[in-house]
């Protein structure tokens, strides 16, 4: 049997269509960004606000291109061992167990430091993939600390390293790599050049539409309408103020759901107060929500 390798599409609009075979809707600002890192070979940087689509990018091109996916989730402590590779302690001490009668001291030191003792992990089966290559998400970027960070801009520059006991090890196929961040904090200005940048905003109202309809397909044409209109009037003034974070693209996927599941067919108070935890998670927020709903719910209502 032969697999078609799939083509990498040619321009930002084929980007869009591609994305949107699979389910993830861009629009033509973040299709340049993908076209240009991908046919420039260089990280791109999506940093942006919680729930606008960051890391399910990586899945969605993962998916355009056929190449397995390898995350690195990137957290406060992070080190090269959970990052690039560690040896298998337990199994290196049975082995070192049971060879000691029989072999050599420097034997047993070159099986101890075999590849059966490493394990992989992301950012070195990264490197190690075969051909085509990987998508490599290092997600949230931004919770790790700053010697990871220095340790990243070296990997990211290469794509080698060097492991003390086997050698260098450098990718025959650069993994296509994204970086994501929340913006908890400011990124070293040496990372932000080796990458190409793109600010993901939340969507605009079309976009996030079409979102809803492809993933609540069984949503009435208005309430996919109405649930947009409220959660895009939500994120913008003056009610944005109102609220310690805007809904995600997830929380106004869910809340459609939620109200399909009550088989609603319209938007009203009630039902707004009644789900409101579905769209926020803060008790505050929830609170700060009641007086508003009125006014939210016009531009729907006069739809
Ligand atoms: N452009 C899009 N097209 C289709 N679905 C989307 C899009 N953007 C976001 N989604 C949906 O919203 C959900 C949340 O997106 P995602 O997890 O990628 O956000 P994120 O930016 O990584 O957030 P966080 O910073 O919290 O990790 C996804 O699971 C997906 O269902
Ligand atoms: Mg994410």
């Amino acid at each position: 049997m032969t697999h078609s390798v799939p083509s990498v599409p040619a321009s930002a609009s084929q980007w869009v269509e591609a994305l949107q075979s699979v389910g993830y809707f861009a629009d033509l600002r973040l299709a340049t960004a993908l076209h240009l890192a991908v046919g420039l070979g260089r990280p791109l940087l999506l940093e942006g606000d919680p729930g606008v689509g960051k890391t399910e990018l990586a899945k969605a091109l993962s998916q355009v291109l056929s190449r397995t996916l390898v995350r690195l989730q990137c957290y406060d402590g992070l080190d090269h061992r959970d990052a690039l590779y560690e040896w298998n302690h337990a199994a290196q001490m049975l082995h070192l167990r049971l060879s000691e009668k029989q072999q050599s001291a420097q034997q047993i030191e070159r099986e101890l430091y075999s590849e059966s003792y490493l394990i992989e992990r992301p950012l070195l089966k990264a490197l190690r993939a075969q051909s085509p290559g990987v998508v490599l998400l290092i997600d949230e970027v931004d919770r790790a600390d700053e010697p990871f960070e220095a340790f990243l801009l070296e990997y990211l520059g290469e794509y080698q390293v060097s492991i003390p006991e086997l050698g260098t090890v450098k990718a025959a196929r650069p993994p296509i790599s994204l970086l994501t961040s929340n913006r908890t904090r400011d990124l070293n200005d040496a990372i932000k050049r080796r990458c190409l940048f793109h600010w993901m905003d939340f969507p605009d109202r079309d976009r996030e539409l079409a979102i809803v309809r492809s993933q609540v397909p069984n949503a009435s044409e208005s309430l996919a309408q109405q649930v947009t209109d409220f959660v895009t009037r939500l994120r913008s003034q003056p009610f944005t103020n109102a609220f310690s974070r805007s809904p995600g693209i997830a929380e106004s996927v869910d809340w459609a759901k939620a109200l399909v599941a009550l088989n609603a067919l319209h938007l009203d108070p009630e039902l707004v107060e009644s789900t409101a935890g579905v769209l926020f998670k803060q008790r505050d927020d929830i609170v700060a929500l009641q007086p508003l709903i009125d006014e939210l719910l016009t531009p729907a209502k006069a739809a």
